[in-house]
């Protein structure tokens, strides 16, 4: 991984911590110098996760689904460090693959549960306490930034899919709050981003048939998935201070599935 970036000093948040793009972007942001907690609701999956980070990486078992939770590990973190520059919204589940009518309310209801209330509740304790820390001084940018916030959508938000009918409900509601809070925090320096990448070889990919699979793989022009590693590099770039005017952008990551 390139160190082009510089985020030493920073501390980010990765929800999600455990899983595989979650490990791929805080391996980045600490290859580029920052502090990184890991939340999740795998207690040991988050163990292993912060073993093959290093010393760089700590970690804070939470459900985000659980507000009072999530209050409680925002407080801490603060306390802890003092600041949080980066917040990266990672946490999410695909729920059921079938047609709605054969999908369970119960089911339903929990993609939207993580995917977009537990990122509305995570969101809702870090930005309204990032809003009261000091602008921190920019070598790129005359003017200083508090923060950036970057949520991982999915194609599958822009797009729809089939047989995934929550799933892409879930991240076209996150594509919404993340434009909602970006216009909320434009002149709280506080830049507000999300990427919609196509399919990534993790455990996330690995529920689905090998007909659903190919199937997926027919639709992304470049005829691969996306790497993690191509994932933490936008993710970093979104991160640091050479993304100072771009909030509310929602950024491809297709293969040349969504050419917008
Ligand atoms: N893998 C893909 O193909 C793909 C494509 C586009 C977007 N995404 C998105 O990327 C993100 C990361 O997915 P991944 O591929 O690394 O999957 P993953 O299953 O490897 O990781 C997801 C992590 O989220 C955690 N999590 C689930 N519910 C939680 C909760 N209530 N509280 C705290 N943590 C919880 C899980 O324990 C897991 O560690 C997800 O939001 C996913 O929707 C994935």
């Amino acid at each position: 991984m390139s160190a082009r970036y510089d985020l030493s000093g920073r501390l980010a948040i990765v929800t999600g911590g455990a899983g595989g793009l979650g490990r791929g972007i805080a391996g980045a942001f600490i290859d580029a110098g920052a502090r990184v907690e890991l939340w999740d609701a795998n207690a040991s999956a988050l163990a292993d996760s912060a073993a093959a980070l290093g010393p760089h990486a700590t970690t804070r078992t939470v459900d985000i689904t659980d507000a009072a939770a999530v209050e409680q590990a925002a407080d801490a973190a603060f306390t802890t460090h003092g600041r949080v520059d980066i917040l990266v919204n990672n946490a999410g589940v695909l729920g059921e693959v079938k047609p709605i009518w054969e999908t369970s309310p119960e089911n339903f209801q929990r993609v939207l549960q993580v995917n977009l209330f537990g990122s509305y509740l995570v969101t809702r304790a870090v930005v309204g306490r990032m809003r009261d820390q000091a602008p921190r001084p920019s070598k790129l940018t005359p003017h200083p930034l508090r923060g950036h916030v970057v949520n991982i959508a999915s194609i599958q938000g822009k797009e729809g899919m089939a047989r995934a009918a929550a799933y892409s409900a879930s991240k076209a509601g996150l594509i919404a709050l993340t434009k909602s809070v970006a216009k909320e925090t434009a002149q709280d320096g506080i830049i507000v981003t999300a990427i919609t990448p196509a399919a990534a070889e993790t455990a996330m990919a690995k529920e689905i048939s090998a007909e659903r699979r190919a199937d997926i793989l027919g639709r992304i022009p470049m005829g691969r998935f996306v790497e993690v590693e191509e994932v933490a590099r936008m993710v970093l770039w979104l991160s640091s201070d050479e993304c100072s005017f771009s909030t509310g952008g929602i950024f491809d990551l297709s293969g040349g599935r969504a050419t917008y």
